[in-house]
């Protein structure tokens, strides 16, 4: 008797069938039999994103709504990057010299294909602290020249500013956004009004890690070119998220971190320079001057795990397969649940804005009188939910909430269920 034979004759084929790992055919198949569904049907088609959640190696006894700092891969990632390690291993210089650094190509068109750059725009950095870095401290400014972004932007990001204040004598300037912010123009006013005649450089977030407010990023960058002003767009937690081209943003620095929304290996990002901005900015690692206008410039890090950003192909076919469209409408579906669920419990401050075209995944909260770090506590004891507490130091603090595509609507709920309880009977 064969294998499936036997496991039939113990009733056990059902079970042994739901929990064969969902591969990318699994998904496109899925997706002609849902191909008639309006986006809105498809976020709440259980039975598809079960499927979905079964192409994740996750822990199912702990629900992981921090999907927002890093997320896991799905296992034919995993499995790619296995397979490149293997191969690295065989015989490294020959392979990876040979063989596995020359696909990097055929990943720049592909992340420019999805971005929608020039290829030759494209560098492929381990993460978006190294992309925005890159810039930020390759870019000439002299002493007495103002950079500005809000306080609301990645710690990382200022404290790399604040090191070329005490280096180079740039001054930094930070200014407050409503929190959440349902007209996109008062953001857009707010750089208006805090530019001044040193204004060099704006930097500013696509969504905010904090409680993932998107930005105008195409009316700010553009604002800021006619003034002579350069953009540089932190995208950590856009790529992948929800669906945009560069022609929808038009600044002239944009970097990202592919193991987040794009599920990619971690430590992979890129880097997107504007054509013409290349030549003007200096590596972080010294480049000969014959790559002065060459996007690899930007690359030449040294020997570095070659496995980890091959894998990304993989990561990319995986996002493809299920469709950036319902992606985004999957997650935006798994946040209103849970806002919808606890917005209006007295004391409940939603940091998120519930328009579409503000916010995606992301979602803030907090609750009057505890803190985003006691909150934060109880939830993982008496729930096991994980989620980030976020401090806008002399603003605001709460708890980021991020959902993914192998979240349940369960899951959500239990959130809504921890909230109500504090709500009810405080952090007992
Ligand atoms: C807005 C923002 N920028 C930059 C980063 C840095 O990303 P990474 O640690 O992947 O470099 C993060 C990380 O969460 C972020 O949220």
């Amino acid at each position: 008797m064969d294998r499936r034979n036997f496991i039939n004759k113990l009733g056990m084929g059902a079970a042994v069938a739901s929990i064969k790992p969902t591969s990318i055919t699994d998904i496109i198949k899925a997706n002609q039999k849902i191909h008639h569904q309006t986006l809105e049907d498809v976020a709440k088609n259980e039975d598809y994103w079960r499927m979905i959640r079964n192409a994740y190696t996750i822990d199912k006894n702990q629900i992981n709504l921090n999907s927002g700092s890093v997320s896991p891969a799905p296992r034919v990632v995993q499995e790619a990057m296995k397979q490149y390690l293997t191969i690295v291993n065989m015989s490294p210089s020959l392979w990876v010299d040979d063989f596995l650094i020359p696909q990097r190509e055929t990943l720049r068109k592909r992340l420019a294909a999805m971005f929608g750059c020039d290829p030759e725009e494209m560098a492929i950095t381990r993460n978006t602290s190294e992309s925005l870095q890159i810039i930020q401290l390759g870019m000439n400014l002299q002493a007495g020249d103002e950079v500005l972004t809000t306080t609301q932007d990645y710690p990382r990001m200022l404290t790399t500013w604040r090191q070329r204040e005490r280096r180079d004598g740039i001054v930094l300037k930070t200014f407050p956004i409503p929190t959440p912010c349902e007209n996109p123009d008062e953001l857009y006013d707010l750089f208006v009004k805090n530019i001044t005649p040193k204004t060099k450089v704006i930097l500013f977030c696509h969504i905010s890690y904090t409680a993932g407010q998107i930005f105008p990023v195409k009316k700010i960058c553009q604002m800021a070119r006619e003034r002579g002003i350069e953009t540089i767009v932190d995208g950590a937690h856009a790529f992948a998220h929800f669906p945009y081209k560069y022609e929808d943003l038009q600044c002239d620095y944009y970097g990202t971190s592919l193991h987040k929304w794009l599920n990619a290996p971690f430590g992979s990002g890129f880097l997107f320079v504007r054509k013409d901005k290349i030549p003007g900015i200096w590596p972080l690692m010294a480049a000969p001057s014959s790559q002065d206008d060459n996007i690899r410039k930007f690359e030449a890090i040294g020997t570095h795990p070659v496995a980890n950003r091959n894998a990304i192909g993989e990561a990319i076919s995986f996002n493809e397969s299920i469709g950036i469209d319902r992606k985004a409408a999957r997650l935006r579906y798994l946040k209103n649940r849970w806002v919808e669920q606890v917005k209006d419990l007295p004391g409940v401050n939603i940091l998120t804005s519930l328009n579409p075209e503000l916010s995606c995944a992301i979602g803030g909260v907090n609750i009057d009188g505890v803190g985003a770090n006691d909150l934060t506590a109880f939830l993982e004891k008496n729930y096991r939910i994980h989620v980030r507490p976020r401090f806008v130091p002399n603003e605001w603090e709460g708890i980021r909430v991020t959902p993914n595509v192998f979240t349940t609507p369960e899951e959500v709920d239990l959130l809504a269920r921890g909230i109500e309880r504090v709500i009810k009977k405080g952090l007992k």
